[in-house]
């Protein structure tokens, strides 16, 4: 109850429509009580003829149904207006709580997952929530009217017809508990069946070059199947109730007839009253077949929040410090001092040990080591990406995790292999680390990061999509427009994680003068494959299974015997010159 007692926190702000909705079903209510009560004037004067008062009981009688009608419009619109503005301000609150997640977090949770949530269990709530909560007051408010009305009418024989109602609750509840649980399995596998869809679609190249569609395929259709079969399961639950309340009407209708005709014929009762009566029984029908879903449907509801919720709390976002400062631009440079840090799933096997080094402001760090040695790990501690687990970085002699995240960050510039680029035009790609640059700014950048030439050819230009992830682009033209987008940020601290070793040679040439641009007047840590970048850099630092094994310039490393760099620098020459001869 918890999670409702939340989510109608939610729709809080909207308090004042949500009253007049409730107005508006009190107007609804109301109308269902008039019109059981005209049923006994109807049997006992208008059967008994009387023109003055059938004129006055048909304009009562439309009276009623437009009442009716004005209530149930206003109240369903109020409703639905509330439910969707909840759902509406629930799903961004979601969106922007997992954008702001840890690096970690993206890690375990997969984007159909994530998207899943977003989708499938917000419109839960909203399918759930909007039509059970107008139900629910709705149509108690009208039972109660009604039921009020019987026991003025004869409290004994309201007493026989409400009898059975404890008898309903129970079968009520148990079924509400099982819709619950089984709604959370449901959304469990459209989440599943979310995430195998996406993956498929990301990866369509490498499931139709291993031949993959089928299997993909039927593993969606198992997923499927398991989605249907659970959905069948609270379909059999929810379908189960309204016979269920037909059948103990039928029993309390019986009841109430044996006992009205003894006191009809004894003449306590008119035979308008108890007409009367029974109309008011029968109207009570539709809004207590209602109310047995009402639970049900709070049920899913509430599973759906459980989701829902329990997101929204979970915080993995790397925290600010209270009082943390604006970090300044960056003048003195970096320093790395006793760098420990585990991933949060292995905390037992570190993959950074005892890190230490620095760099001055303007210079440029190369970070070499095997696949594998930490070296992207190393540089995703710059932006806190990842919070170390020992030691600590420092810019000018301030501990990164002393400042604002947002002043860090607005130091920080980043290319890496896999480019990711939004689907929106080029410039907007370009300008996405700086909104409010001007077309010429965003052509300069692109002209320094070597992508002008190829951006003009495009149709369009500069006003050209470019697809979901770039798609319409080549890696090597991706490339240049994620180094235009760094350029542009103008960040004095640039962090380039293999952003050239998914290129060609030819277009590595390209990139590389790109990024050599990039680099004048900025701090760079660099993560190469190809050594001619490292062999420049003003500083090496060779990582071995996450330790600092070496530290120097390309001079004094590369003839080490025996040295990590060395060893990786045979290892390059050999494979250059194999290139070498083979073009
Ligand atoms: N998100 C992660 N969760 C757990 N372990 C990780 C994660 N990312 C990388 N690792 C592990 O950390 C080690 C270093 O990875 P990484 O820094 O990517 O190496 P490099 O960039 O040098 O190839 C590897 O053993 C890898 O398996
Ligand atoms: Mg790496």
């Amino acid at each position: 109850m918890n999670e409702f007692r939340r989510l109608l926190g939610h729709a809080r702000p909207y308090r004042g429509r949500m009253l007049l909705g409730v107005v508006a079903m009190a107007v609804y209510a109301a109308g269902n009580l008039g019109q059981a009560r005209l049923v006994k004037d109807i049997i006992d004067g208008v059967l008994v003829p009387d023109p003055q008062n059938v004129k006055r009981i048909i304009l009562l009688l439309l009276g009623t149904y437009f009442i009716k009608g004005i209530g149930t419009y206003a109240s369903s619109f109020l409703m639905t207006d509330v439910g969707q503005r909840v759902v509406r301000d629930l799903r961004t609150l979601l969106f922007a709580h997992i954008l702001n997640q840890s690096a970690a977090f993206f890690s375990k949770w997969t984007s159909g997952q994530l998207m899943s949530r977003i989708n499938n269990d917000v419109n839960q709530i909203q399918s759930a929530a909007s039509e059970t909560i107008a139900d629910l007051v709705r149509e108690s408010l009208t039972v109660v009217a009604l039921a009020g009305y019987l026991f003025w009418l004869d409290a004994n024989l309201a007493v026989i017809c409400i009898a059975v109602v404890p008898l309903v609750v129970y079968p009520l509840v148990r079924l509400g508990q099982r819709v619950r649980k089984t709604t959370t399995r449901s959304q469990e596998h459209q989440e599943h069946l979310s995430h195998l869809a996406s993956e498929g679609f990301t990866g369509h190249r490498i499931v139709k070059a291993f031949r993959a569609e089928e299997r993909a395929v039927q593993r969606f259709r198992t997923a499927g199947a398991a989605l249907y079969r659970t959905n069948m399961r609270i379909t059999s639950a929810m379908a189960s109730l309204p016979p269920l309340m037909e059948m103990l009407g039928g029993v309390a209708a019986a009841g109430a007839l044996y006992y009205a005709a003894q006191k009809i014929t004894a003449g306590a009762l008119t035979p308008g009253e108890f007409t009367s009566f029974l109309a008011a029984s029968f109207m009570m029908y539709a809004p207590i077949k209602k109310l047995s879903r009402v639970n049900a449907g709070l049920q899913q509801a509430i599973a759906a929040s459980e989701r829902i919720f329990t997101m929204l709390d979970t915080h993995t976002e790397v925290t600010e410090r209270p009082g943390a400062r604006p970090l300044g631009r960056v003048r003195e440079g970096v320093e790395f001092r006793g760098v420990g840090f585990s991933y949060e799933d292995r905390p037992e096997a570190p993959v950074l040990r005892g890190v230490s080094f620095s760099v001055q402001a303007g210079q440029v760090v190369a970070i070499v080591g095997h696949s594998g040695a930490g070296k992207t790990t190393l540089v995703n501690l710059i932006p806190r990406f990842y919070d170390v687990t020992e030691g600590g970085v420092f810019i000018d002699g301030v501990d990164i995790r002393e400042v604002t995240l947002a002043s860090l960050r607005d130091q920080v510039a980043l290319v890496t292999q896999e480019t990711v680029l939004f689907d929106e035009t080029i410039a907007t790609n370009i300008a996405y680390g700086a909104p409010s640059a001007s077309r010429e700014e965003i052509e300069a950048a692109a002209r320094a990061g070597h992508a002008h030439d190829f951006i003009t050819q495009l149709e369009g230009g500069y006003d050209a999509r470019i697809g979901e992830r770039g798609q319409r682009l080549s890696g090597g033209q991706r490339q240049r427009l994620a180094i235009a987008r760094a350029l542009l940020t103008n960040s004095p601290l640039l962090i380039l994680d293999e952003a050239t070793s998914a290129l060609d040679t030819e277009s590595e040439q390209l990139v590389q003068d790109a990024l050599t641009n990039l680099m004048r007047n900025r701090t760079t840590f660099v993560i190469a494959h190809r050594l001619s970048t490292v062999r420049n850099a003003d500083l090496i630092v060779a990582l071995d299974n996450g330790a600092v094994a070496e530290v120097g310039s390309h001079e004094a490393l590369v003839d080490r015997p025996g040295g990590v760099y060395a060893r990786l620098h045979a290892m390059q020459m050999l494979d250059d010159r194999q290139e070498g001869t083979a073009s």
